[in-house]
């Protein structure tokens, strides 16, 4: 193999920081292209793989290299407790936009409408991924394939589609708004085809948003409690549209 380092160099701009060795288990686990792994102990990485992952150990021991502990401190923004660094190939915009548009669809969208935090969308992404939701679109500026989003995601970006539209752009279907006004959510069936919108952390559902939705449905608070955070919205939605399949 060609020196990994010039390769982590030459490839960086262009593809996707997996850091940390449970980021590279999850996108070697759902098909990511991965042209550079690197860790500085890869007989640790390999232990991990043996005790978490033995399913994708053949994959990680082909593609794992070892190099100083300093070299691999120089290529992350912050070393990870497990050593293991790796860059993949970012799935085509194309394919993620075909697969949202594809119907019958047999999981919800999530669209997060203009979030700010990235972290909030790094779990955003492993719960649609947890679910096997379709996909996550966010509008707005923020780019849900920052480093930090991805850090957030364990890597599961590679698991589900994840792409950023404008709000006259959005996937067809039945949108269901999320917002504490709308009607309570234990007597809704959310079907599976359902785009399921939530606000932003700082000012809730956008108006243009909100003049797009079918329906507006809350999640069951106590008074007083103005709102949940977003991340927790997303899990409580997912899993009551989950229970209605079972
Ligand atoms: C932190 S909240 C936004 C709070 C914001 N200050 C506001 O004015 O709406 C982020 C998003 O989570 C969802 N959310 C939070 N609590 C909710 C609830 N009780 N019912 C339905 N959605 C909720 C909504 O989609 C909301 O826009």
């Amino acid at each position: 193999m060609s020196d990994p380092l010039s390769a982590w160099h030459r490839l960086a701009g262009g593809c996707v920081l997996l850091d940390g060795f449970h980021a590279l288990k999850h996108a070697v686990r759902f098909g990511a292209e991965v042209p550079v792994a690197v860790t500085a102990d890869r007989a640790a990485a390999l232990a991990l793989a043996d005790e978490l992952a033995p399913d994708v150990r053949e994959t990680l021991d082909a593609l794992l290299t070892e190099v100083p502990e300093t070299a691999y401190a120089s290529l992350v923004p912050r070393p990870h407790p497990t050593a293991v660094a790796a860059l993949a190939v970012r799935p085509s915009r194309e394919a993620g936009l075909r697969t949202l548009e594809r119907r019958p669809r047999g999981a919800p969208v999530v669209v997060l409408d203009n979030p700010r935090n990235l972290g909030n969308a790094g779990a955003v992404i492993r719960l649609a991924a947890g679910f096997g939701a379709t996909g996550v679109v966010t509008t707005g500026t923020l780019d849900p394939w920052h480093p930090t989003v991805v850090r957030g995601g364990a890597g599961l970006h590679f698991a589900t589609v994840v792409e950023r539209l404008a709000v006259d752009e959005l996937p067809a279907g039945p949108l269901f708004a999320l917002d504490p006004e709308g009607d309570d959510i234990r007597g809704v069936k959310l079907p599976d085809d359902a785009v399921l919108a939530f606000g932003s952390e700082r000012s809730g559902l956008s108006a243009e948003l909100r003049a797009r939705t079918d329906h507006l449905v809350a999640l069951p608070m106590r008074p007083q409690v103005s709102s949940y955070n977003l991340a927790t919205s997303v899990a409580m939605t997912l899993y009551h549209w989950s229970a209605a399949g079972f």
